[in-house]
């Protein structure tokens, strides 16, 4: 397990690129897969998670080859997997296994998917449920809830017109790809937005779907079309730390260019900007059916306390880590709720947060679905570790730039998850 140590950096000025988005990369993989013809996916995300879904659709006889950031996949159309030969293991990605479930529950053949630890213990019951609505069967651990998940492919779905009580995109998007294949109509509303990838992707591919509110209806396809090429934005929630850090230095000045500036993700600029930073958005343009743009950070002396609850919660559901080190730093008193959804990411994401910037002088109170956080003039360097959160890794790296001493960071090999130039690019940057 690898460890850093960290000092901090009293200045920030550079410019930054930040690889593919981890979720549009997860999706294009997908759709490629299922489309006719190759498809050309620029600036694919070379993470863990994505790598993950890949060598899934590979082993159910997908070919696909990278020239550097590109990947070539070679579509065999919307009926064009075969059965895996062996038990796929999808690692640490959430994103992969729920997609996947969606999507398996509507072949003919049968499937079985497993994980790490921490992916087993991640409750799967919220995508077993509607799909099994469709006419789905799909199995697992201590009554349909964790994998192994066993799938036996059922190629007569039928479509449903489901309301789910968690805000979701993984959830959300499993339903669509079953929906893809099921009889007639399948509807999904959502109790709040959450990121909306799949229905931009599925619908640059050439599916029927359309949006009508928080409902999103998608018809049985036959046919999608591969667009050729698919440019993917820059990934936002890995951006975010580098965001929060010029943020929380006076006086720095941060470029990030060919950012995905999605409404449904853009939460931490909209946070950040009540808190008081400078953000400005430069080139707003639409590539491949994705908003994307360049953003400009200038840091402040110092940051205001706000009140976050679950209307925002879903735009920056994987930036809560990070925004709470920004919290710790402002003035006053920030309250987080609604974000119970924290205690079933990669790790209990509240209760590691909390107990990893406490260790670092931060005064963070556990509430059961959030946080309360009181600012401090200072942290203070000290050991932590990331529980094996890719998220928590990172924010706790930065934490150590920012707190007065040396910080070590310990177990920090599940960055390799969304972001393995992570270290690479804030070495660059902070010249540490
Ligand atoms: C994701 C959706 C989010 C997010 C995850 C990626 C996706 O999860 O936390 O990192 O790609 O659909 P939920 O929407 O299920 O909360």
């Amino acid at each position: 397990m690898s460890s850093l140590n960290i000092k901090p950096i009293k200045h920030l000025k550079g410019n930054i690129d930040i690889p593919g988005d981890k979720s549009i990369t997860h999706r294009a993989i997908i759709l490629s897969s299922l489309a006719e013809g190759e498809t050309s996916i620029e600036n694919t995300l070379k993470s863990e998670d994505c790598l993950n879904t890949l060598s899934a659709l590979k082993m159910m006889g997908i070919e696909a080859k990278f020239k550097e950031n590109s990947l070539f996949i070679c579509g065999q159309g919307i009926k064009g997997l075969c059965e895996p030969k062996d038990v796929i293991f999808l690692g640490n990605s959430g994103t992969s296994m729920r997609l996947l479930i969606g999507l398996l529950s509507a072949q003919n053949f049968y499937t079985v998917l497993t994980g790490d630890d921490s992916l087993k213990s991640r409750p799967m019951k919220r995508v077993i449920t509607p799909i099994s609505l469709m006419g789905g069967k799909i199995y697992g651990r201590n009554d349909n809830n964790y994998a192994p998940i066993t799938i036996v492919g059922n190629s007569n779905l039928i479509g449903i017109d489901y309301k789910s009580s968690i805000p979701s995109a993984q959830i959300k998007s499993a339903v669509l790809l079953a929906g893809l294949y099921a009889q007639g109509i399948t509807s999904y509303t959502e109790p709040i937005s959450s990121r909306d990838h799949s229905e931009k992707m599925l619908n640059y591919f050439g599916a029927e779907i359309k949006k009508e509110g928080l409902t999103t209806i998608i018809k049985k396809t036959s046919f999608l079309k591969s667009p050729k090429v698919i440019n993917i934005p820059g990934d936002i929630s890995s951006a975010s730390f580098f965001m929060v850090l010029a943020a929380l230095i006076p006086d720095s000045l941060l470029l990030i260019s060919n950012l995905g500036l999605n409404p449904t993700r853009i939460g931490i600029l909209e946070v950040l900007k009540m808190m008081g930073a400078s953000i400005e958005i430069l080139n707003p343009r639409n590539q491949c059916g994705e908003p994307v743009g360049d953003v400009k950070i200038i840091g402040t002396k110092e940051l205001k306390n706000i009140t976050i609850d679950y209307k925002i919660i879903p735009k920056i559901i994987d930036e809560i880590p990070i925004i709470t080190l920004a919290a710790c730093l402002a003035k006053g008193f920030t309250k987080i709720t609604g974000a119970s959804e924290l205690r079933v990411k990669e790790s209990d994401r509240i209760a590691n947060i909390v107990s990893e910037l406490n260790k670092l002088g931060a005064k963070i109170k556990e509430l059961e679905d959030g946080m309360l956080i009181e600012g401090v003039t200072s942290l203070m360097g000290n050991e932590v570790t990331s529980h094996g959160d890719h998220r928590i890794a990172m924010t706790l790296i930065i934490a150590g730039l920012i707190a007065k001493g040396e910080t070590k960071v310990k177990d920090i090999d599940c960055i390799n998850t969304s972001f393995p130039q992570f270290t690479d690019i804030l070495f660059n940057l902070t010249q540490i």
